[in-house]
């Protein structure tokens, strides 16, 4: 028997819900996709995506008999590459072990790559009806502020309430769509900065709302950690066959993506002049970018006379460098540096 809870977001989700092309779908890959690639893009971008890349790798047979640069080529536009490769790894797996067939619970699910306890819960949930929770950061907002959850966000302990708050919901018959009613509200009624709070089906049940600052929820701490600097020095070089590129080692920061060959870390520059033997004599352009954990800060260097580079298979140039799977600093600095018209 469904609470009064689950009542108001099943009928929130049945009559709200927007229409995304993984919501016409019961084929549980194309919902594995659909959550691999919602986990760190926004939706308007994976529903520009989503489609082209399903056309390509329809199915698990598909995807693992293609080679992984292929995939990550498919990837182009979604950014966060690792996805890519685990998707593909993941997908091999499932051929290799399970005749092509994912699991069909949350539990057998995680043992996938790429994986996790919010993306096994979705796709066990909405692919196969499993009643099990799946909390990200929409629904961790959702329910933070439902409870009025005080301890802090990502602390053990309020992960313990959320989840075992989205657990009660979920367990009812129709699990999929109540946890997509709670990622819907927060994409769309529950925001973080201005949450239309008159028009959200939980109103009367939102003890953050009772309280009259639903804003204070979910609470983050005060203290700003220092994110660190990381400064890049890449060369810019233009050729008639198109601009060089280099593809960055299989571990570490943007494993194995594409970038203007380049050097981080202190005296970038001069070890990037030593390594290539070219004389970086001009800064073109220069890009400043947030990740979670540091600043980066790159910039982009012409050099006289040409470089003449060597070839390797992990240096080429590329006629179209934006269409290659790049880090997103490369891509804003292949962008500034055409700006600035090199
Ligand atoms: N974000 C993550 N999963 C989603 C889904 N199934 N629908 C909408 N947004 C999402």
């Amino acid at each position: 028997m469904a609470t009064a809870l689950q009542r108001a977001l099943l009928r929130y989700y049945a009559s709200n819900h927007r229409d995304l092309p993984w919501r016409r779908t019961r084929d549980p890959y194309r919902i594995w996709l659909s959550e691999v690639m919602l986990q760190q893009t926004r939706v308007a971008t994976v529903v520009e995506r989503y489609d082209d890349f399903l056309s390509r790798f329809p199915d698990v047979r598909t995807l693992a008999a293609a080679r992984e640069e292929q995939v990550c080529e498919a990837w182009a536009g979604l950014g966060y590459y690792s996805r890519a490769r685990n998707l593909h790894a993941a997908a091999r797996r499932l051929v290799a072990e399970h005749s092509a067939q994912l699991p069909t619970t949350a539990d057998a699910l995680q043992i996938l790559p790429g994986i996790g306890r919010y993306t096994a819960g979705a796709i066990a949930s909405i692919a196969f009806g499993e009643a099990v929770p799946a909390v990200d950061g929409n629904v961790e907002r959702v329910l933070s502020r439902l409870l009025a959850i005080d301890a802090e966000a990502g602390s053990t302990a309020a992960k313990r309430r959320l989840w075992g708050m989205a657990a009660q919901l979920a367990a009812c018959d129709r699990p999929g769509e109540i946890n997509q009613a709670l990622m819907e509200l927060g994409a769309t009624i529950c925001s973080p900065r201005t949450p239309s709070c008159g028009s959200c089906p939980l109103r009367r049940y939102c003890a953050a709302r009772a309280e009259g600052d639903p804003l204070r929820y979910p609470r983050r701490s005060r203290r700003r950690v220092e994110r660190p600097t990381l400064r890049l020095a890449f060369l810019w070089h233009r050729t008639r066959s198109g601009v060089w590129l280099e593809r960055r080692p299989l571990r570490g920061l943007w494993a194995g993506l594409w970038q203007l060959p380049g050097e981080e870390g202190p005296s970038a520059r001069a070890r990037l002049s030593r390594r290539l033997g070219a004389r970086l004599t001009r800064r073109i352009a220069g890009v400043r970018h947030e990740l979670s954990h540091r600043i980066v800060l790159a910039s982009i260097y012409a050099a006289s006379p040409p470089p003449t580079l060597p070839h390797r298979a992990t240096l080429r140039s590329f006629a179209e460098p934006l269409g290659a799977p790049l880090s997103a600093v490369a891509r804003r600095a292949i962008i500034a540096a055409r700006d600035a018209g090199a």
